[in-house]
This record gives structure tokens, C-alpha cells and sequence, in this order.
């Protein structure tokens, strides 16, 4: 039919909308369509009406996004019914796991103190003018967790499993029976342990986020969200995410989705390295302190090792040069050659950060200090390289900088 056509219509129609194949493609295709048909309207008002499955429009759902979206529920579901919702970024999902527990004008919110920079920018700067008060905990302190939920009487309790960048660690089946207590929904980020560590859901949280920028996706090429939670609490989510959008696109779902086959295996080697990583750095006359949940003088070691040591303890660390202030702590990170001072964390690469320019750089130095953040302290994500290649960068730029 398109052979009788103008060359204006044949280069719009032609090649496009192939039979369905009969075949099926071992990995997930990707489906960058924004529309999809239906040979029978009453299909397409079906699929309106959510009375039979099907797509009508991406910010509704898209098969590559859900693919993804498939795969979370399952890795994160620990055996029991869930459904994901993808997003754009990790603080898209932060947002929506917050509506979706209930937060709105005149309710309150109890979050840790740590959690990272834009998270707390979200509740310290956002949503205070939109009446949503927040108060900030010490979330390893359970009995000042119990007074802020007793006395705020919160929709939500907002915590990170492992906090950056001193690597707290939350109690979070202790969190989640004080969240029930008080009425309030736990709401788990569980970027810094994944799956492969750690199950909130298994544990009480009622929503799971993550930025799947980091050790979901895994490369460095990513950026991306995911919020985990039942199925009838995701349908709630997912109803906002048609009016708020922050979508995530089908190409992003696809490079996550590919991101997540290789999760265990990078996990492993990232625990590994950077659990002789934190040995090393603690063996060092130049390193002050070492914050990693797997060395025994970790604050949490024991909670780390109830909740998730039977696997490991993450691959991010952070440590203190000793006496160093910013110039000592450029200059170190400037010398590492193998090790990459790149702003993110959880790739395959070894990354390091400086916490008190980048991600707390909002921070007044004094409540730098007072979080434990001083001006020596640099973030390590240690990636999947040889654990002696990444000790011997380290040790070369320890001793350029003396
Ligand atoms: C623990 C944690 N949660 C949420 C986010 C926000 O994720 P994204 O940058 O994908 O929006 C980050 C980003 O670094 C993070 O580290």
C-alpha cells in the first residue's frame, strides 16, 4: 500500500509497525514508542480503564521501564508480594516514596540527620514551605528516634541503611518496629547496600528507594530510581507519577536493567575490596580514622553484621587524613592515578569524594563538625578493580602528600 504513496508519507510509515513476531528476544528490547495500538478500541479503553494490562502512553508505563520495574520487585521483594515503580533519579523515587507515605501539608516527618545532602534539602528546604515539618535524629540513637516519633507523632520515618559518608548504619528492624508503633510508614533508602546486602522490605520498611545511578546501574552511565513497596502501595505511587512525571526513560531502563544482572557479582568484589581496602587504610600511621561498617571499630559493626554480614559491608568507606585540611586532601586526591575523584559512587571504578566541598557542601563547617565531617575526611567507593592495584594508588598518594 505505502509503494503507491508520496515519498512524505512512505518516510514517516515505512518499516514501521511490523507484524508481532513469533519469536522472542532473549534480552529485553527497548521501546522508545510513545504511543501504542490496539486493533480493537476496546482494547485501548480496556487498558484506560485498567481492566486488562497493556501500555498507552509512557508516563503511564512502557514495556522496557517495566521490565526494569519488574526485576526490582523481585530482587527487593525477599519472597513476598511487591511491585516497583521506576523513575528519572534517586531523588524522584526519594519524593514519591514520601507522598506515598503520606506526607502533606501539616503532617511531620522524623529523618536522620545524615541522610544525603539533596534528601535533606528536599525536607529542610522544600517541603518546610510546604507546611511538612521534618525533625532530624541521630538514627543510630533508637531512644532519640522513640522521643522524635513520640512527640512528632510522624507520617514517615526517613533513614539511609548505610549513611555517607560515615557509613552509619541503621537498626532497621528496630526502626521499623518504632515506625509501626507510631503510625508511621518506614521509608528505607537502601542505595549504599542493595539487595544482594540488604531487604528492607523483609524487615518492616513499607518503602524501599534507591538511585539506581549507583550500584544498581553500576557503570557510571546512568541515571535512575526505583521505589519498592506492595503492590497497593506502588499503584498509589505510580497514580502521582502520572501527574508529577519524572519518568524514566526506555534506554535508561534498559542500561539499569543490564546494570542489575551483574549486581551480585560486583557486589561481592566490591565487598571484598573494600573490606581489605579498610584494613589497609586502618594499618596507616597517616590515616586517622576509618569509618566501615565491616572493621570491628565501626559503631555498628554489630548491627552491620546482624543485618547484612553474611555477604559483606558495602563498598564505600570513609577515612581521615591525619591533621589534613582541603589543600592536603587536593593535593592526595590530585596524586591518586588509578583512583578516580569523580562525584558519584558505586560504579565499577574506584571513585573517590570530598565530602565537605561536594556532598555537604551545604553545610556550615560547624554542623560539618558536628556530624562528625571534618575538613580531612575523604569518601572512597571502592570499585571492582584488583583490591592490591587500588592499595597501591592509595599508598603512593598518601606519601606524595607526606
Ligand atoms: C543515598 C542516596 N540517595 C539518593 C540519592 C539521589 O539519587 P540521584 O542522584 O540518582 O537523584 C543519592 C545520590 O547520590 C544517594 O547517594
Amino acid at each position: 500500500m505505502l509503494q503507491e504513496k508520496s515519498i512524505f508519507t512512505q518516510a514517516v510509515h515505512a518499516g514501521e509497525r511490523a507484524e508481532l513476531p513469533d519469536y522472542t528476544p532473549v534480552s529485553m528490547p527497548i521501546y522508545p514508542s510513545v504511543g501504542f495500538m490496539y486493533e480493537d478500541m476496546r482494547d485501548l479503553d480496556a487498558v484506560f480503564g485498567g481492566e486488562r494490562p497493556g501500555y498507552v502512553y509512557p508516563r503511564y508505563g512502557s514495556p522496557t521501564v517495566a521490565a526494569l520495574e519488574r526485576a526490582m520487585a523481585v530482587l527487593e521483594g525477599a519472597g513476598q508480594p511487591a511491585a516497583a515503580v521506576a523513575f528519572a533519579s534517586g531523588m524522584a523515587a526519594v519524593h514519591a516514596a514520601l507522598l506515598g507515605a503520606g506526607v502533606r501539608a501539616g503532617t511531620s516527618v522524623v529523618a536522620a540527620a545524615d541522610v544525603y545532602g539533596a534528601t535533606y534539602a528536599l525536607l529542610e528546604r522544600l517541603l518546610t514551605t510546604m507546611e511538612v515539618r521534618t525533625r532530624f535524629v541521630d538514627i543510630t540513637d533508637l531512644a532519640e528516634v522513640t522521643e522524635a516519633v513520640r512527640a512528632e507523632r510522624p507520617v514517615a520515618l526517613l533513614c539511609e541503611i548505610i549513611s555517607n559518608p560515615l557509613m552509619k548504619v541503621a537498626d532497621v528492624p528496630a526502626l521499623a518496629d518504632l515506625a509501626r508503633d507510631g503510625g508511621a510508614a518506614l521509608v528505607v533508602d537502601n542505595t549504599f547496600a542493595s539487595p544482594y546486602l540488604f531487604r528492607p522490605l523483609e524487615h518492616g520498611a513499607e518503602y524501599v528507594v534507591h538511585s539506581a545511578t549507583k550500584y544498581l546501574g553500576g557503570h557510571g552511565d546512568v541515571m535512575a530510581g526505583v521505589v519498592i513497596s506492595s503492590p497497593e502501595r506502588a499503584l498509589d505511587v505510580r497514580e502521582r507519577q502520572k501527574m508529577l512525571g519524572a519518568n524514566l526513560g526506555p534506554q535508561e531502563a534498559w542500561l539499569a536493567l543490564r546494570g542489575l544482572k551483574t549486581l551480585p557479582l560486583r557486589m561481592r568484589q566490591h565487598c571484598g575490596n573494600a573490606l581489605t581496602v579498610a584494613q589497609w587504610l586502618e594499618g596507616q600511621a597517616a590515616i586517622a580514622r576509618v569509618n566501615y561498617p565491616g572493621l570491628e571499630s565501626h559503631p555498628q559493626h554489630a548491627v552491620a553484621r546482624r543485618l547484612m554480614g553474611e555477604r559483606g559491608f558495602g563498598g564505600m568507606l570513609s577515612f581521615e587524613l591525619r591533621g589534613a585540611g582541603q589543600a592536603e586532601v587536593f593535593r592526595f586526591m590530585e596524586a591518586l592515578e588509578l583512583v578516580l575523584p569523580a562525584t558519584t559512587l558505586g560504579d565499577v571504578y574506584s571513585l573517590t569524594l570530598y565530602p565537605a566541598h561536594s556532598s555537604h557542601r551545604q553545610l556550615s563547617p560547624e554542623v560539618r563538625a558536628a556530624l562528625g565531617i571534618g575538613p580531612g575526611l575523604v569518601r572512597l567507593s571502592v570499585g571492582i578493580e584488583q583490591a592490591e592495584d587500588i592499595i597501591a594508588d592509595l599508598a603512593q598518594a598518601l606519601a606524595q602528600v607526606g
